[in-house]
């Protein structure tokens, strides 16, 4: 059940240029967080804008009760919210939308983010590693100071391999291009992605012609968030007689049920 609190900000800092992390303590959201849902978030005082904002779970700690957001500053709602400090507090919503499944243990996940959609990916690849999975992530960026889940990635101790459109870290090129060559589709026993939809697109190509199964999370302007107000309404299919809420039904989705 969703809930909305003041949560108290623990940490809040530019990891780097225009990239925020934000640690705020949520008691009653965090011990029912899955991977791949999101709060919504109250980024000004006056509600102006009025809007809530979604940001996927980045990282939660049931035992302290936080939530930490990665976050990229693109907008309004954004920039308000970059003017919190520790100590102050965050109005937040959640958790809602429906996460991501989880794979039984032993199994390998291969996690594909583009650009800040590394966010959800990096708590559900915590979960994972926890109940026994075995799970290498690959992240594409434009540049290295892009690489931000660079440190959460090496402390839950996950394969990592970054992928650099300049070239300044790991492979140059197209993170598409990197799972291609460095990946073997018969060590992965699912895909989960999520970044801009011309990679999902991809990265579920990839997969079904490996015969791999796979989700992804999609992005969709929000209003509610919470399935009331037909704000995030799509077909996700062209044949589809019905449109699906993205915050309620999603936003994480099969990749089969998807035409990108
Ligand atoms: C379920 C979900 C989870 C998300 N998780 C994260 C996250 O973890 N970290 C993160 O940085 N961002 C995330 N986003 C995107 C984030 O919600 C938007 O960037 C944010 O709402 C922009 O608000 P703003 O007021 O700063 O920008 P606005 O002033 O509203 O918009 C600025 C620019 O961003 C574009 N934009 C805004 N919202 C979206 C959207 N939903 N999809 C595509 N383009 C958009 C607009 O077209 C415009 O060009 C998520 C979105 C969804 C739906
Ligand atoms: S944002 Fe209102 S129904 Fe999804």
């Amino acid at each position: 059940m969703p809930f909305i609190e003041n949560g108290l900000v623990l940490r809040h800092i530019e990891v780097s240029r225009d990239m925020y992390e934000l640690e705020f303590i949520a008691p009653a959201i965090a011990p029912d967080c899955r991977p791949g849902q999101f709060v919504h978030i109250r980024s000004g005082l006056d509600n102006n804008p009025l809007l809530r904002r979604p940001l996927s779970l980045y990282d939660v700690d049931k035992k302290l009760g936080s939530i930490t957001l990665l976050y990229k500053v693109v907008g309004k709602g954004t920039n308000l919210l970059t003017r919190i400090r520790p100590k102050e507090y965050v109005d937040a919503m959640g958790p809602l939308g429906r996460g991501f499944s989880l794979l039984p243990p032993r199994k390998t996940a291969l996690l594909v983010g583009g650009g800040v959609g590394i966010a959800p990916l990096v708590y559900l690849a915590r979960v994972l590693q926890q109940q026994g999975c075995k799970v290498k992530v690959i992240h594409g960026v434009e540049s290295r100071r892009e690489l931000v889940a660079l440190g959460k990635l090496r402390e839950i101790g996950v394969e990592f391999l970054p992928s650099t459109m300049d070239g300044s870290a790991g492979y140059k090129g197209l993170v598409t291009d990197l799972l291609l060559k460095k990946v073997n589709p018969a060590d992965i026993d699912f895909v989960y992605c999520c970044g801009p939809e011309k990679m999902m697109a991809r990265v579920s190509e990839i997969a079904r012609e490996n015969g791999i199964a796979g989700e992804v999370s999609l992005e969709e302007y929000m209003a509610c968030g919470v399935g009331a107000c037909l704000g995030c309404a799509r077909k996700l299919k062209s044949s589809d007689a019905q449109y699906k809420k993205i915050c309620k039904d999603g936003p994480v989705f099969g990749m089969e049920e998807i035409e990108f």
